[in-house]
């Protein structure tokens, strides 16, 4: 056997697979307006996203948002809220947007389900999560937030080295995940890289920027392994019919 050869053609099969997998990269849309639109088309599928920024921020919003947009396309999500009460978070959704009107239905038909664990542990997280797809076919899940799991850590290298591991074992469960990482600052030249910079797929940052007599919110995807994205600080707002991101707009 001519093992040359062979080495060639396993190359060249794998350079093609290669290809494949980049030419049909499939994406989830969030569902947010113009969030997908800058992200060209939204996120690649199977990927771990951070949602990161200081308390009330909007990352709540922007995640279950993205849960709600795949409940009503045919995508069952999981929300694991580690904060809040499941109640807590379905009244506050239901009056922050108003317009989404059919969240209880959603919820009843278990096409959105909202989860608190008991420990707050990784592994809980973990075995919830693999639960629910495997029983629930579910595509996209949110974890709200990563910041109270860190706290179960007696250091950082030991969290570091088990989010890595976590997010491995995530990769072979095709769901796509917003994870919300509590920044202890608004201002956007006070933020620091945190572990989650590292070791997640993407990173989208949100600001509440303080200015003369407002603040103003805006946004920016920092990091999104896989896809070209913009790189543009852009406004958004919290609406009664979801959150509007103002692609195309100065942030002044
Ligand atoms: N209907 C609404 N219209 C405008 N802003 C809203 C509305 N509901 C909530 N908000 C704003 O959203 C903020 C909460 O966002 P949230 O997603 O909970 O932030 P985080 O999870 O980052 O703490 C509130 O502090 C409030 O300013
Ligand atoms: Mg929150």
């Amino acid at each position: 056997m001519n093992i040359y050869k062979d080495y060639r053609i396993k190359v060249i099969r794998k350079i093609h697979l290669k290809v494949t997998v980049i030419r049909f990269m499939d994406r989830i849309k969030t569902g947010i307006a113009g969030l997908d639109e800058m992200l060209n088309g939204g996120i690649p599928k199977g990927r771990h996203i951070a949602l990161y920024g200081g308390p009330g921020a909007g990352k709540t919003s922007f995640a279950f948002e993205f849960l709600y947009h795949g409940a009503k396309t045919g995508e069952n999500g999981l929300y694991i809220t580690l904060e809040e009460t499941e109640d807590d978070i379905v009244e506050n959704m239901k009056s922050t947007f108003p317009m989404l009107a059919d969240v209880s239905e959603l919820i009843k038909s278990k096409k959105l389900e909202i989860v608190k664990p008991e420990k707050f542990e990784l592994e809980e997280v973990a075995n919830l999560l693999e639960d629910r797809i495997t029983s629930n076919n579910v595509k996209r899940a949110v974890i709200d937030s990563s910041t109270m799991i860190r706290l179960s850590f007696k250091n950082e290298n030991e969290y570091r080295q088990t989010l890595f591991e976590f997010l491995s074992l995530l990769r072979n469960l095709e769901v796509t995940t917003l994870t919300t990482v509590e920044a202890n600052t608004a201002k956007k030249e006070e933020m620091k890289f945190d572990i989650e910079h590292f070791v997640m797929d993407g990173i989208i940052n949100l600001y509440n920027l303080d200015r003369e007599d407002r603040r103003i919110r805006a946004l920016e995807i920092f990091k999104m392994r896989g896809t070209d994205h913009s790189r543009d600080l852009v406004p958004f707002k919290v609406t009664p019919s979801g959150v509007k991101v103002y692609v195309g707009e100065r942030v002044f």
